[in-house]
């Protein structure tokens, strides 16, 4: 590792001297200096040049295989793949080192909104980043966190009045859950005995170790069984298997944890009408907390601003992320009631505090990005411009429906899963069909063999039926090559 030292010339500051790591020595030691600018201050960048920076596609292909490590990704295989290396955006399009376009069928995993560089969302960050950066909301607070968190509390259903932030979905759901437990302590007497969750059987709730103790996804959580809390799982959709569980656990059930409607990662299985009002009656009924990760399924993805509206549902606890910045920072927040806050409120000394926070948390760059999200939801009426695309969506999907190896198509809103039959997991024909779109121009990623869809709720209507028929080719390609492990199971 060969350590350079450039100087950064910021006029407001004076001289910086930054030390930059340049990463092995037959790579160029930067000589000379570009000017670019930046709200008004101008900054030397070391060999700064537009689009891909210091390296060229090769370069930056091999160096990814050398130095990262992806999520979700079996890397040996990956070493073997040629991915794309996005390089830009525009609305429902990325566009790789290469210049080759690719429709984002999965809102660049789940949280694009708007489609990307919405003017409205870049300025609002630009603006932002012309006052600070980050501060902290530990002992400090900020404009752009306050002003979210009350817009934040009128979207929500009725009763949400307090906004706690952090920067991922599992962090949104992790901090659901100590509060949920906490207050439950915090009471004492006989309600300290609710130390216990229920979640459903398939839920996913992300990755950190709280989050994967409510999760039932095998594949994802069963390595981690040693150092997960127990928790109590019910049958989805099934309100009655729900009742026997709180019934036979009765006085101990802090929360039900679910995700409303949809359950995403779990490949997209959708909830019977009624089961989260269902849920909602028997958590009151028993005296536990309805906790709704709607990380998923939040900011317009079913249709409605949140999924909750489907069924007149107010949770105890909402957790929300990806969609909240419109996909363009982490942010998460945790939304609670009244009652659970002031079940932490009391002395210092009586620590009831809830001794939690990040250091990312209520960003003010993410949350000017959230209110510009919000801002445009509303004054481009996003939600009354998708119900059309929501119906096309639904015709378009029918007519998959007729390929071979294609069983159930499950949809809610702008979700939706694409079952594929008869394949040995060793196929991976859901990532077969993944590669199969690349080539034809669309970013799509699977759930397993669920080809999962689920655009910017921006895209326009003859990117959607392009994204279907894409969809459709890739799966007749990709399920009829009779070669090696691709070979459907014998019937
Ligand atoms: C319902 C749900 N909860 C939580 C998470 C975790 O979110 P993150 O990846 O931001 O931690 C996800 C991610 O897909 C999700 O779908």
């Amino acid at each position: 590792m060969v350590f350079a030292q450039t100087i950064v010339e910021a006029p407001k500051y004076g001289a910086i001297r930054r030390t930059a790591a340049i990463s092995a020595p037959s790579e160029p030691v930067p000589t000379t200096n570009t000017r670019s600018g930046s709200g008004g201050i101008s900054v030397f960048h070391d060999n700064y040049r537009p689009g891909i920076g210091r390296f060229d596609r090769t370069d930056l292909a091999s160096l990814d295989r050398r130095h990262l490590w992806h999520p979700f990704t079996q890397q040996q295989g990956w070493i073997d793949e040629d991915t794309p290396i996005i390089e830009s955006g525009d609305r429902s399009t990325l566009i790789d080192s290469e210049g080759r376009e690719y429709i984002d069928g999965i809102s660049s995993l789940w949280c694009n909104v708007h489609g990307h560089r919405h003017p409205a969302i870049d300025i609002a960050i630009k603006d932002q980043l012309d006052k600070v950066a980050h501060s902290t909301m530990l002992g400090l607070t900020h404009a752009p966190a306050i002003e979210l968190a009350r817009r934040l509390v009128e979207l929500a259903p009725d009763g949400l009045q307090r906004v706690f932030y952090s920067d991922s979905g599992s962090t949104a759901a992790e901090i659901a859950l100590k509060m949920a437990f906490q207050y439950w302590q915090q009471q004492g007497g006989d309600a300290a005995r609710r130390t216990r969750f229920i979640a459903l059987r398939d839920a996913y709730h992300g990755d950190t170790i709280g989050s994967v103790s409510v999760g039932g996804i095998d594949l994802f959580h069963s390595m981690y069984r040693p150092l997960l809390f127990d928790t109590l799982k019910a049958e989805p959709g099934d309100a009655a298997d729900m009742e026997r569980l709180l019934s036979e656990h009765d006085g101990e059930v802090a929360a039900v944890i679910m995700e409303p409607l949809v359950q995403g990662a779990a490949g997209m299985i959708v909830h019977p009408a009624g089961y989260l009002r269902d849920v909602r009656e028997l958590c009151d009924r028993h005296g536990a907390f309805l906790i709704c990760d709607e990380v998923a399924t939040g900011f317009g993805r079913t249709g409605r601003m949140f999924a909750c509206e489907h069924e007149g549902v107010s949770p105890d606890f909402l957790c929300l992320a990806k969609g909240l910045t419109a996909g363009y920072l982490p942010l998460a927040a945790t939304l609670t009631t009244e009652r659970v806050y002031e079940g932490f409120l009391g002395r210092f000394e009586e620590f009831r505090t809830f001794f939690h926070g990040h250091t990312y948390t209520g960003n003010p760059l993410a949350c000017a990005a959230a209110l510009a999200n919000l801002r445009v939801f509303e004054q481009q009426s996003t939600l009354e411009l998708l119900q059309p695309k929501i119906e096309l969506l639904g015709e378009l999907l029918r007519g998959l429906r007729a390929l071979p190896h294609v069983g159930e198509i499950r949809r809610r809103g702008f979700m939706c899963g694409i079952e594929l039959e008869g394949f040995q997991p060793s196929a991976r024909m859901g990532h077969q069909v993944t590669l199969e779109a690349r080539r034809r121009g669309a970013i799509i990623r699977p759930l397993g063999d669920v080809v999962v869809l689920m655009p910017p709720l921006s895209i326009e209507e003859p990117e959607l039926r392009r994204l279907i028929e894409i969809t459709a080719a890739s799966i007749e390609a990709a399920t009829a090559a009779p070669v090696g492990a691709r070979a459907p199971l014998a019937a």
